[in-house]
């Protein structure tokens, strides 16, 4: 069913936006990289739970990928082509750090630092993200971000990071999307380092936050006029019928999905409605970490993908709702809804219950099943419209007052989709996985001429 609204008749344009909005593409390490074990690189959790048989689809890692770790220079010259402005990637920690308290890999750091500059030589202002899920094995270990410690080895991470790339990169990312690493990593188990214990991922969740927010000082202080912030995954919820029970189901769900990130982060301690339901599972917390977590950043990042709705399940899950599949709504090959209107409703919301400042979009995108035909092209009409009807959306949120100042979308090239591997397909250009050939999809060509004014 395709849905029509005021936002798909009238398409958007460049010049609707402000002036220095920023226009990106996202990645992350794991999923284009590869060169898995080169240079020093050490075992990540994804290439431990990729090599766990049943985990990943097809058996695929991210061994090789994009190969972009070798190819980067033609993936930042299809960016620039495209008229990007600015980039967001990832760093591997197991690139720099091999050991607990060791020294950084030089090789890591210069590979981080040749990549910058190749940005830069493009004109792609570069945001880097330090923490998009490839944790180091080692760590894990020694018990993961279950562990406090954990936050202390990702101060030493941020600190070699920000002092080797602080003179060239402004715009920082902690930690992408908190809810995936700890969540669908240790309670639904589906993420590295898969674990199925909601009282872990409740810890896990406190120590990226509390790390987040130590580390948002130290990154100040290596860098000059800094701007840092993370990335939260957040969908607009709907209760499955207008019943109260429903509704009451929407609400719990909403405690752990929504303000169990935004409460903290904005001043207000966790939820205390979510915190008498989960009772012992709730994590550990030490005095002082609270206004640690509650650090003033410089903006949010915010991924959207799709609207979730949410039934009253008793007795399912600590919080007893279910998130349910789409039902006669239109859906991309991953079955997650579309729809435009959620991201304009997503903003306003959280404008309207914290005032973060600036935010940006940083991840939206969809999954379709593309082919390249034969006259070489990817005509991906799905994505195409998928991208224009999102960013009608955000021009009229943000004609609305909303602080939007740019968008990233996820992702430049196809890549490893995590636990899906490589059948899903989410870039602006497509990767042949035999040839390693990039091919600007009709997607990537729309965004192209968006960007372009043309
Ligand atoms: C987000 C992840 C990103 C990618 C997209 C499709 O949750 O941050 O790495 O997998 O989903």
């Amino acid at each position: 069913m395709t849905t029509t609204n005021s936002t798909d008749q009238h398409p958007p344009a460049r010049s609707e936006f402000a002036s220095d909005f920023l226009w990106g593409c996202a990645t992350s390490s794991y999923q284009i990289e590869g060169a898995g074990f080169e240079d020093g690189r050490v075992e990540s959790i994804w290439d431990r739970f990729a090599a766990t048989p049943g985990k990943v689809k097809g058996g695929a890692s991210g061994a090789v990928a994009c190969d972009h770790y070798h190819r980067w220079p033609e993936d930042f010259d299809i960016g620039r082509d495209m008229g990007l402005n600015a980039y967001r990637f990832s760093i591997a920690w197991p690139r720099i750090f091999s050991e607990i308290g060791g020294k950084p890999n030089t090789k890591g750091l210069d590979f981080y630092s040749r990549l910058v500059d190749g940005m830069l030589e493009r004109g792609l202002q570069p945001w880097a993200t330090l923490y998009h899920w490839d944790l180091p094995q080692f760590l894990q270990d020694r018990g993961g971000w279950a562990e406090r410690g954990t936050v202390d080895a990702f101060l030493e991470f941020t600190d070699a990071m920000t002092r080797r790339l602080g003179d060239r990169v402004q715009h920082w990312i902690t930690h992408n999307e908190p809810w995936c690493t700890s969540m669908i990593g240790n309670w639904e188990g589906l993420h590295a380092p898969g674990f199925t214990d909601f009282a872990t991922a409740l810890q896990v969740c406190h120590h990226v936050l509390l790390s987040h927010g130590k580390a948002v000082p130290l990154i100040r202080a290596n860098v000059p006029d800094a701007q840092v912030g993370l990335s939260l995954s957040l969908h607009p919820l709907r209760a499955a019928s207008s019943s109260a029970e429903d509704e009451a189901a929407r609400l719990r769900h909403d405690g752990l999905r929504y303000r169990w990130f935004l409460d903290p982060l904005y001043g207000r301690g966790y939820p205390q409605a979510t915190l008498d339901i989960i009772g012992d599972a709730a994590p550990a917390i030490h005095p002082g970490d609270m206004d640690a977590i509650a650090v003033p950043t410089d903006f949010l990042g915010v991924n959207y993908y799709f609207p979730e709705t949410i039934q009253d399940a008793p007795g399912e899950g600590p919080l007893s709702v279910r998130v349910l599949k789409p039902q006669d709504a239109e859906t991309t090959a991953l079955g997650w809804e579309v729809a435009p209107e959620g991201l304009a409703e997503l903003l306003a919301r959280i404008e309207s219950d914290y005032h973060p400042g600036p935010m940006y979009i940083t991840e939206n995108g969809s999954c379709y099943d593309d082919v390249v035909v034969a006259d070489g092209s990817v005509p991906d009409a799905e994505r195409r419209a998928y991208l224009q009807r999102h960013l009608a959306a955000l021009r009229d949120v943000i004609d609305g007052g909303v602080p939007v100042k740019g968008y990233f979308a996820w992702s430049l090239v196809d890549n490893f989709e995590w636990a899906e591997g490589y059948g899903r397909r989410f870039g602006l250009v497509h990767i042949d996985y035999d040839t390693q050939q990039r091919t600007l999809k009709d997607s990537g060509k729309w965004y192209r001429s968006f960007l372009r004014q043309e």
